[in-house]
């Protein structure tokens, strides 16, 4: 029966421990920024808008146009490796589109 007093402190002793409630953030004060992003010097092709719909909200055109010549097996794996890694929302119904853009661009010839 002399556990009882002990069970009570070490009950005490926890909730004594219990940590602080977290303080309120400090305000914070937004301020406006600005950066200047280098001149886009690259278009592609009129033929190619598949890829500027599909690609270029990520890719600068000229990545697309500085990439090592590929076969269309390793385009395709590309395409799909953007929808599923990096989560590209490309309609799988436009990969034939895309891959036909993707291998008339001049630095795939
Ligand atoms: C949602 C954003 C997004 C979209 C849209 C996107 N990509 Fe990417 N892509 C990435 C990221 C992130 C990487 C990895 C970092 C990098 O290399 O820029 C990448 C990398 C690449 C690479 C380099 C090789 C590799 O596998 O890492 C190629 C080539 C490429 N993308 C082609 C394309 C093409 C072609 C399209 C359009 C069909 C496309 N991407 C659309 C995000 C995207």
């Amino acid at each position: 029966m002399t556990r009882a007093p002990l069970v009570a402190l070490l009950l005490l002793g926890a909730c004594q421990r219990t940590p602080e409630a977290t303080p309120a953030p400090a305000a914070i004060a937004l301020t406006s920024q600005s950066i200047t992003l280098p001149p886009e010097t690259a278009t592609l092709p009129a033929s190619a808008e598949i890829l500027t719909t599909n690609c270029t909200a990520c890719h600068s055109a000229e990545q697309l146009l500085t990439q090592p010549k590929l076969d269309a097996k390793t385009w395709t794996t590309e395409i799909g490796k953007m929808r599923t890694a990096y989560k590209a929302s490309i309609d799988p119904k436009d990969d034939p589109k895309i891959l036909a853009a993707l291998l008339t661009l001049p630095n795939q010839k």
